[in-house]
């Protein structure tokens, strides 16, 4: 399915329909340091107001569910009850949980079935923007609603006049703004995936984005998306990187001034309002070039704040992480293939050579390492030795991009295509670009049976996956 543009088009008459947004998202209400998210079925206004509600699955009742914000070192419990008309999970990303608290169904934990409760508890042994969804049926899940963000404050953050969230995610939205429930599409699971044709900012399509001159805003931008990658334009203004995936990076500007952040990738940035009162400029998404659409307006205040951005130091300090050593690393290679135009002709799936006829059939289309995952408990893949350092080459043998991620541990990004990154970059979760590779090393300091997989749901679930066993 192509992108219509006739949500988009939507938008702007919700933008007419209403004024104001206030896109700093709410904390959750704490009561010591436990916590309570409720998975159900809901309603939301993703349109605006005047327009149809959506049904939606939502935590807490509300789209994006509620930022859950943490101190470094803070031990949290987060009871998860199920009220969905399905089982479920939560995997909290990015954050370097124990195992058994990561929410993978029958992989790290039984699903959490209809009504019941799964308590979760793990330490915020990281500052940064992190995030949780669920880990079961992901491509249905995470595209009707489910998903919230993690913030661990940092112990000393740079000064800025706001801190704000910006939950970004699009829709595949019928005319009544009703979820079109084809999430099994094998056209998306063996192309790009599931992209939609609405995009929303914490959970509705944005309005005006109001700041002021010489305003100085930390943005903390999230993709939620199953598939969409975003490449944000900020016209008229030069935002500054500081952090990837929740950790920090030496500050840059983006290349060519596009912010792209792939699915589950995050990209903390810091935006200073040089227009001046009463200017207003677009954001623009222009990642896929036939299909650049406006996201919002940046309107100034009449009123300035001060006369020009602070001068202050935006730098975090750098992330608390084990070096990988690497020159005595073991290296392992993964390699991706399948997919439309992928030429893959048979692959592995349940203990058998199988052609991709066959395959197909059984709604499979992706391989790692020649092996077509049917579940989350596949026998091992890649099998790391604890306590050691590792290299991983990604290749991406397939027409499409895919976001990597690997539970449990950050990837420290030593080369991509060749070159290493202008400056020390971690990730969870590292775009590939299509028939690219890539190398990234770790440390293997978190024992367990981990997940490694492509974040687009619809090539996870059509066997994009491999578990990965530190021990
Ligand atoms: Cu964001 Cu395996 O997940
Ligand atoms: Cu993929």
């Amino acid at each position: 399915m192509s992108l219509s543009r006739r949500h988009f088009l939507l938008s702007g008459a919700a933008l007419a329909a209403a004024s104001f947004l206030d896109l700093a998202a709410a904390p959750i209400q704490v009561s010591g340091n436990a916590r309570r998210l409720i998975a159900a079925p809901t309603k939301a206004a993703i349109l605006g107001p005047g327009t149809p509600q959506t049904d939606v699955w939502a935590y807490d009742g509300q789209i994006p569910g509620p930022v859950i914000r943490l101190r470094l070192g803070e031990q949290v419990i987060l009871d998860l009850e199920n009220r969905l008309p399905q089982p479920t999970t939560v995997h909290w990303h990015g954050m370097r949980v124990p195992n058994g608290m990561d929410g993978v169904p029958d992989l790290t934990q039984p699903p959490v079935a209809q009504g019941e409760r799964f308590t979760y508890a793990f330490e915020a042994k990281n500052s940064g923007t992190f995030w949780y969804h669920p880990h079961f049926q992901s491509a249905e899940q995470l595209d009707r609603g489910l998903h919230g963000v993690i913030v661990v404050a940092d112990e000393v953050p740079p000064e800025v006049d706001r801190d704000l969230v910006w939950v970004i995610d699009d829709w595949r939205l019928n005319g009544n703004a009703q979820i079109i429930a084809d999430f099994a599409d094998p056209h998306d699971a063996s192309h790009q995936g599931r992209l939609g044709n609405t995009a929303t900012v914490n959970g509705r399509v944005p309005l005006d984005f109001k700041v002021r001159s010489g305003e100085r805003v930390r943005l903390r931008l999230v993709n939620v998306a199953n598939a969409w990658i975003f490449g944000l334009d900020f016209t008229g203004h030069d935002p500054t990187v500081i952090a990837y995936d929740g950790h920090a990076v030496r500050p840059h500007k983006p290349q060519d001034r596009l912010v792209v952040i792939g699915p589950a990738q995050r990209v903390d940035l810091i935006l200073d309002m040089t227009g001046r009162p009463g200017q207003r400029f677009e954001v623009v998404d222009r990642f896929y070039p036939q299909r650049s659409y406006k996201l919002l307006d940046v309107v100034y205040a009449e009123e300035a704040l001060r006369k020009a951005s602070p001068d202050t130091p935006i730098a975090l300090p750098p992330p608390v992480l084990v070096e990988p050593e690497l020159t005595h690393a073991k290296r392992h290679e993964v390699r991706f293939t399948g997919g439309a135009m992928g030429g893959l002709r048979s692959a592995l799936f349940r203990g058998r050579d199988t052609a991709m006829r066959e395959l197909v059939r059984a709604g499979k289309m992706w391989a790692i390492n020649g092996v077509v995952a049917s579940r989350h408990d596949e026998p091992s893949a890649l099998n790391l030795a604890f306590g050691e350092s590792h290299l991983i080459d990604f290749v991406n043998d397939t027409a499409f991009p895919h976001p990597v991620h690997l539970h449990g541990h950050p990837m420290k990004v030593i080369e991509v295509q060749g070159k290493s990154p202008p400056h020390p970059t971690w990730r969870d979760t590292l775009l590939l670009a299509p028939r690219s590779r890539a190398t990234v090393a770790l440390v293997a300091d978190n024992p367990g049976r981990w997940m490694l997989h492509c974040h687009i749901p619809e090539h996870q679930e059509a066997g994009m996956m491999a578990v990965v066993t530190v021990a």
